[in-house]
């Protein structure tokens, strides 16, 4: 009962009331924030993971110029409905070298995090030429105009170097190399040895069947990387690293 007094004198006393409520929030906060000092890193180590080639680095320019984050998220939350349909849920590692992340807040269209390799790329040209074709109740727009534009690499090595800046460690040879990989992954009748190396399982196609590297073949290669640079066969989760 003698608690309970006291208590009182807190509720009709604004400031003291004040006073204690920022004591109290002042110790969540604390106990929430004081462990991030301790730890080296927020992001656990995971084999795989890799810069994207630049070829994929241009698709995915276009897939934020064409605003398609605003309709799909990359990031499938640790829920069964969500693993079921989509597979295993997104670590932060898989996203350490996007600037800006792509996990975006809105379903329209499902969850990309893992389409890569889910889809021919003769699928997802037509698709995203006219989605209704292979999709009739498809709401998703089209996105034809992306067949005529073509692209030379012109300026790949700046935009590798301006992701270098923000922390993707690009090498000095992949930087030198950018636009030979740009044009390389485009080309199956290129030599490629190189650019694997630099990029391990980067998909080496003509995306779009056209003789010229176009914003088509560029965003279609960022899609097919998506979700494939770890290997969920041997992953082992380690809990509270
Ligand atoms: C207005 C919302 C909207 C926008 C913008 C949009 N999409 Fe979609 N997308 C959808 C919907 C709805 C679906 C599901 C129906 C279908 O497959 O077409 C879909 C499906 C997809 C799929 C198939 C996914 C799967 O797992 O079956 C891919 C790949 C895709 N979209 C890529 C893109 C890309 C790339 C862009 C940007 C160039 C884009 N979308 C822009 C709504 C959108």
């Amino acid at each position: 009962m003698a608690l309970l007094d006291h208590h009182a004198r807190l509720e009709r006393h604004a400031t003291l009331l004040l006073a204690a409520s920022l004591f109290v929030v002042t110790i969540g906060g604390i106990v929430q924030i004081v462990p991030l000092f301790y730890l080296e890193n927020t992001i656990e180590p995971v084999t795989g993971v890799r810069p994207y080639s630049p070829l994929e680095l241009t698709g995915r320019d276009i897939y934020i110029r064409e605003g398609c984050y605003v309709c799909h998220s990359q990031m499938i939350r640790p829920l069964r409905d969500e693993v079921e349909r989509y597979g295993h849920y997104s670590l932060a590692a898989e996203s350490m070298y996007d600037h800006p992340f792509q996990w975006g807040s809105k379903r329209t269209g499902p969850d990309l995090a893992r389409v890569g390799g889910r889809y021919s790329d003769a699928w997802h040209v037509q698709h995203l030429i006219d989605p209704q074709s292979v999709v009739p109740e498809s709401i998703m727009p089209p996105y034809a105009h992306l067949m005529e534009v073509t692209l030379d690499g012109a300026h790949v090595a700046e935009l590798m170097e301006t992701h270098r800046l923000v922390g993707v460690p690009y090498t000095e040879e992949q930087i030198a190399q950018a636009r030979a990989d740009f044009l390389a992954q485009a080309d199956p009748m290129a030599d490629t040895a190189g650019l694997l190396e630099r990029y391990p399982g980067a998909v080496v196609a003509d995306f779009d069947g056209q003789p010229a590297v176009t914003e088509m073949d560029a965003l279609v290669a960022y899609l097919q990387v998506l979700g494939t640079m770890v290997d969920f066969s041997t992953f082992v989760p380690e809990p509270g690293r």
